[in-house]
């Protein structure tokens, strides 16, 4: 269709210069946005394909971060492609109060990965923080409860909301936080307080609830594998242990699988099905919308009518170009059987690390779930006092090797290897070449 604006054809300025664009970003960028910077040197990339990225002067590099989880079927992957630029085309945009396909088709299909017997809606929005915030609305609201329960190490979002139930100090603003939150710790196999287990922590949970606690919940938040804690898996027990007493106090269960969804750990969709569970709200994002900005909270209708009659809206939530690149990532999903794919993939890096474990006296664990593995690093094996001067080395290393991976973890001494999903056996190799070449040149 013609439109008035067709003979406009400006070119935009694009400067590619590592100078400029590093002078640009000091200049323009709040403080808040320029201090996450994971590098010494920055790191300018300008293209990536399905699962390698290429920096500003050609260098080519194995990504194993996702753009933290976003990247789920792949750069420039070709089905997204055609279904935003198709949406695009057509409507940009269309506010939730006005009706649209896309995003109703995008709801249903979303709500057929959750487990059958219960009846799931969809609220749509922008980003993981919102739908968390809205999580603990929702819990108080259909509880009629205040308190809510998070774990230690946690890390759920940047917003008011999400930061009061975040568990690491260095994600939290020196600020009133939203009250009536407590922490439970968290059942870290590795570095948790009673070390391995399960019953320990629970009963440090019925601690937090029975002292910390009105004894009322308005529920729990729990990450089935926590990420930027370091990608510690919820030990299997653990939160069908914590359901129990949760729902006994009246509360509700909320899963946050921004990090751990959308089949990332290969057995399951959602990694809560590990667990063998049916929780009351889960929260999806990142790998979603496939670097689109796009969210959801999903819920059992029931919780959801709490909200029927009251105003709660986000100009973007149920964007149609979004809920298109939703659609396009489900489908690769599942035609291209990707969440096998992570498993199998998954566990052959896996192996690559525990090998890389026996021969360097660094590296005190390894561990991980399908395309979320961690490498976490040790001045001593035996005492396990976390190493992160060692790993600020070493992810220099990697990078010179051609991988983009992570830090993270409480005490940053943890190499968060996350791929895309549609990483294949072939790239075993050359990241087992990078990898052991960073560590050997430590
Ligand atoms: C587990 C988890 N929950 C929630 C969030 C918040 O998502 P967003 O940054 O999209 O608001 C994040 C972001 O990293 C996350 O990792």
């Amino acid at each position: 269709m013609a439109s008035q604006f067709d003979h406009d054809q400006h070119e935009f300025e694009l400067d590619w210069n590592t100078d400029a664009i590093v002078e640009r970003r000091n200049t323009y960028y709040a403080a808040s946005q320029r201090a996450f910077v994971p590098y010494q040197k920055p790191l300018i990339f300008s293209k990536g394909q399905d699962n390698y990225l290429w920096d500003e002067k050609g260098n080519k590099y194995l990504d194993c971060l996702s753009q933290n989880l976003t990247i789920s079927v792949g750069y420039n992957n070709p089905v997204v492609t055609r279904e935003v630029i198709r949406q695009a085309q057509t409507l940009q945009h269309c506010t939730t109060m006005f009706f649209h396909p896309v995003p109703a088709h995008f709801a249903e299909e979303l709500t057929r990965t959750m487990p059958a017997g219960e009846e799931w809606v969809v609220h749509l929005c922008n980003s993981g923080a919102e739908a968390i915030d809205m999580a603990i609305l929702l819990a108080r609201s259909y509880t009629g409860n205040n308190d809510i329960i998070s774990l230690t190490n946690a890390y759920h979002g940047a917003t008011f909301g999400a930061q009061s139930v975040t568990g690491i100090s260095g994600f939290r603003h020196n600020i009133p936080q939203l009250g009536g939150v407590q922490f439970a710790p968290v059942p870290d196999q590795y570095r948790g307080i009673h070390g391995e287990g399960v019953e320990p922590y629970l009963n440090d949970l019925e601690g937090t609830i029975h002292y910390g606690t009105s004894g009322q919940l308005a529920g729990m938040i729990i990450e089935p594998v926590q990420g930027y804690g370091g990608i510690i898996p919820v030990p299997e027990g653990y939160i069908s242990g914590a359901r129990e007493r949760i729902k006994a106090a009246g509360g509700l269960l909320i899963i946050d699988e921004v990090q751990s969804g959308m089949a990332r750990t290969g057995n399951n969709f959602w990694a809560f099905q590990q667990h063998g569970i049916v929780p009351d709200m889960v929260v999806a994002a990142k790998g979603m919308g496939n670097g689109f900005p796009l969210a959801a909270l999903i819920v059992k209708r029931e919780i959801a009518e709490t909200m029927a009659t009251k105003f709660y809206f986000h100009t973007y939530g149920a964007n149609p170009v979004n809920c298109a690149a939703g659609r396009a990532v489900l489908h690769v999903i599942e035609a291209h059987q990707l969440q096998q794919r992570a498993q199998q993939v998954g566990a052959a890096l896996l192996a690559v690390l525990e090998d890389l474990q026996t021969r360097h006296q660094v590296i005190g664990a390894v561990r991980g779930r399908g395309m979320m593995m961690a490498v976490e690093l040790v001045k001593d094996r035996g005492s396990r006092e976390p190493d992160p001067e060692t790993m600020i080395r070493l992810f220099e290393k990697t990078r010179e090797c051609g991988l983009v991976a992570s830090k993270s973890g409480a005490y940053r001494n943890v190499l968060r290897i996350c791929p895309p999903l549609c990483t294949q056996m072939e790239d075993v190799s050359f990241f087992e070449t990078a990898i052991n070449r960073s560590f050997e040149s430590l």
